[in-house]
């Protein structure tokens, strides 16, 4: 992959700037090609993904319905998930108000070329790379070592200090998902847990202007999450986020207080593909700017991933082969989005000549 100092973005427009100067049409690097346009006959408007209540997970038939939900979504949203109102409506207030601050304030933060934390525009990599409608501010979390203090903003003043408080909150529920995940699969609660080290937790913030022209747009490509699980909060002006479900895209309809909770690539590759990370996208609307907070948790760096051996028999052969975690999420974070493609890094090639003993890691 090319160095940062070589990589070559062009111009790449502040989008709530283009917003602010009124603008009629949509600069040319923003426009999609016909497939990838957010309108057409496959948007499937009546469907709903599920709804969890973490409290109730206790229960065979509500952790039942939490397997179902992996199996045939991969996207669920939580109700009664033990995050306070209070909290969740400060770290949304803040993260808006953050966005609402003048460009060169919110420069302060830049995010270079190629790069994953700050604000600006992550996942671009070329020229001709069609954009994303969509300002972020993306910062890692945890563990200490990948946090980069200067990146985190000081405006609003209480920024900070309720990020780390949410995201302890976050990180907790995120734990607890995991226990019960595990369990739908038939897994001790403490398996992943176990397995993931010292986890990885990075927030990104994405907020989308009001676009002249929606239909012609993303405000974010069609992508899976290179996490275990993720964690979105959105606010509650529209349905942007939309999932993909048999072929067609199924918008996710905010509920107050809700946190949507969805699969990501770790998870794939440790069920063997028993529960699947899925595609999803943002659209935008002329009318109504949308704010998302989104939490991904995620293995730590060193861990070894492959799929557990209690998910590779012979109706179910060996998917994905092993590899490093820190080698993936580098992977993911010098690619650009494009659905799933990254988990293709993983996959084991049905043609290949070696045994799949020599692949998989759990032979
Ligand atoms: C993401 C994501 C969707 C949204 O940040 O990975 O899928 O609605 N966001 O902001
Ligand atoms: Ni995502």
């Amino acid at each position: 992959m090319a160095s940062e100092a070589e990589i070559k973005i062009g111009q790449v427009d502040d989008v709530q700037e283009l917003h602010r100067a009124g603008l009629e049409t949509v600069p040319d690097r923003y426009i999609r090609d016909g497939d990838d346009r957010p309108g057409g006959d496959n948007v499937c408007a009546l469907a709903h993904i599920p709804v969890i209540d973490v409290g109730e997970l206790t229960r065979d038939d509500e952790l039942n319905k939490l397997r179902l939900a992996c199996e045939e979504w991969g996207f669920f949203q939580v109700v009664n998930h033990g995050i306070e109102d209070e909290l969740l409506d400060e770290m949304e207030k803040l993260a808006r108000e953050f966005f609402m601050l003048p460009l060169e304030e919110k420069e302060k933060y830049p995010m270079a070329p190629g790069g994953i934390q700050g604000y600006g525009h992550a996942f671009v990599f070329s020229e001709d790379q069609k954009l994303d409608w969509c300002n972020m501010l993306a910062l890692g979390v945890e563990p200490a070592f990948i946090r980069q203090p200067k990146l985190w903003p000081t405006t609003p003043a209480k920024f900070k200090e309720t990020l780390e408080k949410y995201s302890v909150e976050i990180r907790g529920l995120c734990r607890r998902l995991l226990a019960h995940i595990a369990e739908t699969l038939g897994l001790a609660p403490g398996t992943f847990g176990d397995l993931f080290g010292e986890a990885v937790q990075a927030v990104r913030m994405n907020f989308y202007p009001p676009c002249p022209r929606p239909e012609l747009v993303l405000g974010l490509s069609a992508h899976s999450d290179g996490s275990a699980v993720t964690v979105l909060q959105q606010d509650m002006s529209c349905a942007g986020l939309q999932v993909i479900k048999d072929g067609a895209w199924v918008p996710v309809h905010p509920i107050p207080h809700a946190l949507v909770i969805n699969l990501g690539d770790s998870l794939e590759v440790l069920t063997n593909g028993r529960y699947r990370s899925v595609e999803h996208r943002a659209v935008t609307n002329s009318e109504q700017d949308r704010l998302s907070v989104v939490t991904f948790y995620a293995p730590a760096y060193d861990v070894e991933l492959g799929p557990l051996p209690e998910f590779v028999t012979d109706e179910a052969p060996c998917r994905y082969r092993r590899f490093n975690h820190g080698e993936y999420s580098r992977h993911y974070v010098t690619r650009r989005l494009e659905g799933k493609k990254t988990l293709e890094f993983a996959k084991i090639n049905q043609i290949t000549t070696a045994a799949p003993e020599e692949l998989c890691s759990c032979k």
